[in-house]
């Protein structure tokens, strides 16, 4: 089998990038990214590339130049996968909403259609390749749903777990610290393996067993969710004592052991992955009867809640103890820069907790609509969604969010932030003018000789 045609199914924050870098670097490829979702196809298709469904440095050039050459965004699910020798399965895998592991386990039934509808379509042999994160073992599912078709068509299942982070996610793909693939079949795993030595040096491609490229791509994630819920912790003690969280982790950083990154403290880290695949752990584990590695992993999460609630009964305490009719200036919503994913963003639970307490919001974010946020908020079922939009306006411009604000609240470390006119803002406010920051990006010196009340993490 040469892989001439690639299908990937699934045209979101994964699916988009990785098909593009793939197909940049594969002009003998052609790549279709297929989607149930006719409107974020739409998207992918528009001429006006600042209107791709995903904002990412670096996509729309990528985009631009191979898209239409190589590159092809369709809802023709079905021509797609009949069509191509590999496919992708890069679906959202979201936390059960309901039944047996409501709220803990992956919901994957968006994985096992996909896996029919492969079944029901294709006429050739298929390589299969998970690309979306999934609990251990699913693998095995996927295998059980299409060699059980009756077609007599030989189906190569792959674990492919994508490593790339959000806001950085195409020179992550160009440059990655590896590739992972597991499987059973030799062949199989080395046609994908060719894929990707197009550009990938051979020594960062692993080839394991499925299980264990499955289980990597959990433990990788709670490991790097694990340090900072870790430094959010010494966080909270440094807000007790006179130590500064920024110091400890700069120090601790130097240890060639521990290393510097990823010891940011925050408000506490959001997107899709982060909490979903520790609950997916906890869930394995506890399905084993594994009870002290279920808590272990869990209390990673419980400290994450932790760090958020916090933060917003600090800003309200901190308010003399009421935020009612107050205007909180928001900035940022995206759960971190050079994003416009806001999926399991802090922001949504601050502003939450502050609307609870009858806050009036008004949120600037480079990246995130106004629909988006307010989605965000509904989905949470606080309250209605009338009130949501009457508790929460967009603001268009920062100096807009800060006008006459009780308070700034930085939920995002976008850089735009750091550069804006402080004093200009410090004018437009209330007095005494406040600053939460959240992600610890401005100068607390800087902002106390302005004449803010600034407060930041673990300082
Ligand atoms: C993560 C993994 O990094 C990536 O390998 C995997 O493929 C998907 O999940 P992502 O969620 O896109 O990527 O972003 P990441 O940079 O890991 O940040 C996750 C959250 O942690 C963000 O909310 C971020 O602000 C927060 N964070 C990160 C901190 O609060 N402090 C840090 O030091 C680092
Ligand atoms: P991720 O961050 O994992 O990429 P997204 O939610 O951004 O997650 O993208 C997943 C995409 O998969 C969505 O655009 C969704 O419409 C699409 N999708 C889900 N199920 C199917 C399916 N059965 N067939 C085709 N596309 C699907």
């Amino acid at each position: 089998m040469t892989i001439k045609n690639i299908c990937c199914i699934g045209a979101g924050y994964v699916g988009g990038p990785t098909m593009a870098v793939i197909a940049k670097n594969n002009p003998n490829i052609k790549v279709t990214i297929v989607d149930i979702n006719a409107e974020r196809i739409a998207a992918w298709n528009d001429p006006d590339l600042n209107n791709l469904p995903i904002y990412e440095p670096g996509l729309a050039d990528i985009v631009a130049e191979t898209r239409g050459e190589n590159l092809f965004f369709s809802t023709a699910i079905d021509a797609a996968i009949d069509e191509s020798e590999m496919i992708f399965i890069s679906v959202n895998t979201p936390t059960k909403t309901y039944g047996k592991g409501k709220g803990m386990a992956a919901d994957l039934k968006y994985i096992e259609l996909c896996a029919r509808n492969i079944a029901d379509v294709a006429k050739t042999d298929k390589i299969v390749v998970e690309k979306s994160t999934l609990p251990v073992r699913t693998a095995e599912a996927i295998k059980s749903i299409l060699h059980n078709t009756g077609n007599a068509i030989n189906f190569h299942i792959l674990s492919n777990p994508e490593f790339l982070a959000e806001g950085t996610a195409v020179s992550d793909l160009l440059n990655p610290d590896r590739v992972l693939i597991g499987g059973e079949n030799e062949d199989a795993i080395a046609q994908l393996a060719n894929v990707y030595a197009a550009w990938v040096p051979e020594d960062k491609i692993l080839k394991t067993n499925l299980w264990s490229s499955e289980l990597s791509k959990l433990t990788a994630n709670a490991f790097l969710a694990q340090r900072v819920s870790s430094i959010n912790a010494i966080s909270e003690l440094c807000e007790h004592t006179e130590a500064n969280v920024n110091e400890v982790a700069k120090a601790i950083g130097m240890d060639s052991r521990i290393g510097p990154k990823f010891l940011n403290a925050s408000i506490g880290f959001g997107g899709s992955c982060f909490q979903k695949d520790i609950l997916n752990l906890v869930y394995i584990a506890k399905s084993y009867n594994l009870t002290e590695v279920a808590d272990y992993w869990e209390q990673v999460i419980i400290m994450n809640d932790h760090q958020k609630r916090r933060f917003s009964d600090r800003l309200i305490k901190t308010l003399y103890n009421t935020v009612s009719g107050k205007k909180i200036a928001m900035l940022g919503w995206a759960f971190k820069k050079d994003t416009n994913d806001t999926r399991e963003s802090a922001a949504i639970y601050v502003a939450d907790h502050l609307l609870n307490e009858q806050a009036e919001l008004s949120v600037y974010d480079p990246k995130v609509s106004k629909l988006k946020m307010q989605s965000d908020l509904n989905y949470l079922n606080t309250r209605s969604e009338s009130e949501n939009e009457t508790g929460l306006q967009t603001a268009h411009t920062p100096y807009e969010a800060v006008k006459e604000a009780h308070a700034i609240a930085i939920m995002t470390e976008w850089d735009e932030f750091k550069s804006y006119d402080w004093k200009a803002i410090y004018k437009e406010m209330k007095k005494p003018a406040f600053i939460f920051d959240g992600r610890n990006i401005l100068d607390k010196k800087e902002m106390n000789a302005i004449g803010f009340e600034y407060y930041a993490i673990g300082q």
